[in-house]
């Protein structure tokens, strides 16, 4: 008993920490019932901005550093926290790809002159990274499903290609993957030392930057990158639906939900404005510039600490930036409460979230197959899943994100499952909407796994407020 509170007493302080450090980083609101943590309230009211009474002060900047994510110290992450006398049974890890290329270019301007080789004296620097580009170019094709095989398996162009992952993307996930194998493989022991290809169960899209990025982070985790134990399926779609891809009312969901987003636009005068100022300096009609996702480019810009483009008209500047950035910021913001994404994410989400549950039911029964589970995805796979969590306070996904989800059992209850989950390091299992009222009726520092089963098969519709209870009615429903 006595150990028990000292270790409740820990995870407190531990979250206390971790909420302090993190709750930048992630909410922009962490109800906390007691405030006893000793911030003055000026500086409390600073971090947990209250969104009823006051508008949530982001700095456009601020936001855009912590969506690039520059790898630095060895952060600070909550995963694999839990009592003694539990057992760590399965972990699926969803990430999105690192550091990229732009997908766009800005029209008539020099393209951003990023060098996407992999190089040991350039900035970020892994000490891995050598041993994973020699080990990458041995790899083989048997570890991959068509059309994966014919995918370059690390960034190696002088100039990045479009969409190409980059040395930052890389270190990002080799650092991901360090934590992960610290926590998991080092303290928690999932996988046996004599680990075996089905103990992993590995998926991507078939783009090269996921597959880099599942690449790097695999051979940061394993302790043995052994290609004959390696296998990425190929996933054709980017919500992870394999099969049950065809929802009609997903997609009525996401039109009206852009409807909403170029609605908002319009309202935006200063955003037509700069868009205006940057098509005069560009030298392109305004439509044509908007087209080019200009915000895209100018967040590589950023990202590199590499100036915006200039013409003999001017230069795209910083306040180009704010402007446009804080727009996005204020489209999420808006995207939460008007709900249409909500409803999209629910469907769009569902069939992954059915996988996952699957995969733990199937753990629970002692199967020994994969146990650590990996998606190699993009923000638009995780930033549904966390909506249809529940977890609308949670930032976009920046680049290599990750949202984990682990599997516990209670040695002192062996016939009870729990689950917890992590986005980015954060704890944020009881701000799902499965799990937020369940730390006040118990001590467990965890979910129940039926909370997130019940979830997944039947309350995450009652989201969307029709009578459907199940995927395919609800994607087939007719008075929508
Ligand atoms: C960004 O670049 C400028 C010069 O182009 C340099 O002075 C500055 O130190 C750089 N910042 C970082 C963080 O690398
Ligand atoms: C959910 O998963 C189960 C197996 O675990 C499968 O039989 C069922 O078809 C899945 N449903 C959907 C909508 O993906």
């Amino acid at each position: 008993m006595l150990f028990r509170n000292r270790f409740l007493l820990l995870l407190a302080l531990a979250a206390l920490l971790a909420f302090v450090s993190l709750s930048l980083q992630f909410f922009h609101l962490i109800p906390v019932s007691t405030p006893k943590n000793g911030m003055s309230s000026k500086s409390r009211k600073r971090i947990m901005p209250d969104p009823v009474t006051e508008p949530p002060v982001t700095d456009p900047v601020y936001e855009a550093l912590l969506y690039c994510n520059i790898p630095s110290v060895a952060e600070r992450s909550m995963e694999g926290h839990a009592p003694h006398h539990f057992k760590l049974v399965s972990v699926h890890v969803f990430i999105r790809h690192g550091d990229r290329y732009p997908l766009y270019v800005i029209p008539k301007t020099k393209r951003p002159e990023i060098d996407c080789t992999l190089v040991a004296n350039r900035k970020p620097y892994h000490p891995k990274l050598e041993a994973f580009v020699s080990h990458m170019s041995k790899g083989s094709g048997a570890s991959f499903e068509s059309p994966l095989n014919s995918l370059p398996l690390y960034p190696n162009h002088p100039l990045c290609e479009m969409g190409e992952l980059t040395q930052t993307g890389v270190v990002q996930h080799l650092q991901n993957g360090q934590l992960l194998r610290d926590i998991y493989l080092k303290k928690h022991k999932l996988l046996p030392n004599d680990w075996s290809a089905d103990q992993l169960y590995l998926e991507t899209t078939g783009k090269s930057r996921t597959l880099q990025s599942g690449l790097a982070l695999l051979y940061g985790f394993l302790p043995d990158f052994d290609w004959k134990k390696i296998y990425f399926r190929h996933q054709p779609s980017a919500l992870f639906c394999s099969g049950s891809c065809y929802c009609p009312v997903r997609n009525q969901y996401l039109e009206k939900e852009q409807r909403r987003q170029y609605l908002l636009r319009l309202k935006n005068s200063q955003l037509e404005k700069t868009y205006g100022e940057m098509a005069k300096i560009v030298d392109v009609p305004t439509k044509q510039l908007r087209a080019a996702n200009p915000i895209d480019s100018m967040l590589c810009h950023f990202c590199h600490n590499v100036s915006f483009p200039c013409t003999r008209n001017g230069c795209v500047d910083m306040e180009h930036f704010k402007v446009i950035k804080t727009h996005q910021i204020e489209d999420e913001r808006e995207r939460r409460e008007k709900k249409l994404y909500l409803g999209y994410s629910v469907l769009g989400a569902h069939p992954i979230l059915n996988q996952t549950i699957g995969r733990m039911q199937r753990a629970t029964e002692g199967r020994k197959q994969e146990l650590f589970a990996l998606y190699s995805a993009h923000d638009v796979t995780l930033s549904p899943v966390l909506s249809a969590l529940g977890l609308s306070e949670a930032r976009f996904p920046r680049f290599a994100a990750r949202l984990i989800f682990e599997l516990w059992q209670d040695r002192e209850k062996p016939s009870e499952h729990s689950v917890r989950i992590l986005y980015n390091g954060v704890d944020v299992t009881f701000h799902t909407s499965f799990c937020q009222d369940h730390h006040k009726r118990s001590p467990k520092p965890m979910c129940p796994l039926e909370n997130l089963v019940r979830f997944v098969k039947r309350d995450m519709f009652v989201a969307l407020g029709g009578s459907g209870t199940n995927y395919y009615d609800a994607c087939h429903r007719e008075e929508f």
